[in-house]
């Protein structure tokens, strides 16, 4: 019997929601980073791919789907480490095969973004590389060094300018609960400083840019795990989820009127989907959430909750 040929993924592999319908390409496997709270590089070592190997899943890929193809991910946690003269002969070659190719992505460290130059990151967008999904988790820096995120609030400025200037769209996540229940201080800088960087961060223009607020989950292997486990961290419960994000968008505060920042809430962690445009419908969001904050039996069970 004829086997399939299969596209090689080294599991388990992540890629964000609006990705769900790419193709997923396996560039580097595992993470240079450990965050306290990510299960990325747990079972796996970190490696850049050869090209040939990842010209031949392309090409696989090309018999399977055909012209099909539009969007492509590249995996794994921080593909944006590649050095950019193999990320750019990759696009090259995914245009080159797939005529209806529109964008490419990839997940990046904010240090990742700060060691390419202007020009690479340009080069890297006319390429094809349209849109960075960069984990912020917060813009307080205690509590980034408190998890190993080995990023400040200022990385996150500066990574996000040069993208914007590059013209690839920036995809960053947020973590709801990320310091933990007991610590009121911790939770309140956390939003306000959060809040904070989003507006330092909102260009000029109506360009779209994302933010997403997915909420703590504590995966088993993680320190945040550990932790958990020894009883020197309590996770938030789902008031206190939802008053926390509450702070951040009442502190959303664009100069820019015309800021198109898509807000999403709405992640399998998440217990209120909520979706909206900041800071235009600030109002809106903080309605919705004042409702789950009074009909607590509308919030999504603790068992359905997921990453
Ligand atoms: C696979 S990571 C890749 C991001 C990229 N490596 C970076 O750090 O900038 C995607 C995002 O998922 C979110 N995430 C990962 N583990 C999580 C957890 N245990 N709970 C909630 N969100 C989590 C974080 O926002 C993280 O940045
Ligand atoms: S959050 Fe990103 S940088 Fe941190 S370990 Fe996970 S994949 Fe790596």
């Amino acid at each position: 019997m004829h086997r399939m040929e299969e596209i090689y993924y080294c599991e388990p592999v992540f890629r964000p929601p609006s990705e769900a319908y790419s193709l997923l390409i396996q560039v580097t496997e595992g993470c240079t980073y450990k965050c306290d709270f990510c299960v990325s590089n747990l079972r796996k070592k970190f490696l850049i791919r050869e090209l040939d190997d990842i010209k031949k899943d392309l090409e696989i890929a090309k018999r399977i789907y055909g012209n099909k193809v539009q969007r492509i991910f590249f995996l794994d946690g921080n593909a944006m480490i590649a050095p950019t003269g193999k990320l750019l002969e990759l696009m090259e070659y995914s245009m080159k095969i797939f005529p209806n190719l529109e964008r490419c992505g990839v997940y990046a460290h904010a240090k990742d973004i700060l060691k390419k130059s202007d020009i690479q990151l340009k080069e890297l967008s006319e390429a094809g590389l349209k849109i960075a999904y960069v984990g912020f988790e917060s813009g307080y820096d205690k509590l980034l060094e408190d998890i190993h995120k080995k990023a400040t609030k200022d990385d996150y400025i500066k990574a996000s300018n040069k993208l914007m200037t590059a013209n690839i769209t920036l995809s960053a996540t947020f973590i709801n609960g990320l310091g933990g229940a007991n610590k009121s201080d911790i939770s309140e800088k956390h939003a306000l400083e959060s809040a904070d960087l989003v507006n330092n961060i909102c260009p000029e223009d109506d360009r779209i840019w994302y933010i997403a607020f997915l909420t703590l989950m504590v995966p088993s292997g993680t320190e945040i795990f550990k932790r958990l486990a020894k009883r020197e961290f309590y996770q938030m419960d789902s008031l206190e989820i939802l008053q926390e994000l509450k702070l951040f968008i009442t502190n959303i505060e664009f100069q820019n009127k015309k800021a198109n920042c898509v807000f999403r809430s709405n992640h399998a962690s998440n217990y209120l989907p909520i979706k909206g445009i900041l800071d235009r419908d600030k109002q809106k969001i903080i309605d919705v959430l004042n409702y789950g904050i009074t009909h607590t039996n509308i919030l999504k069970p603790e068992f359905y909750r997921g990453l």
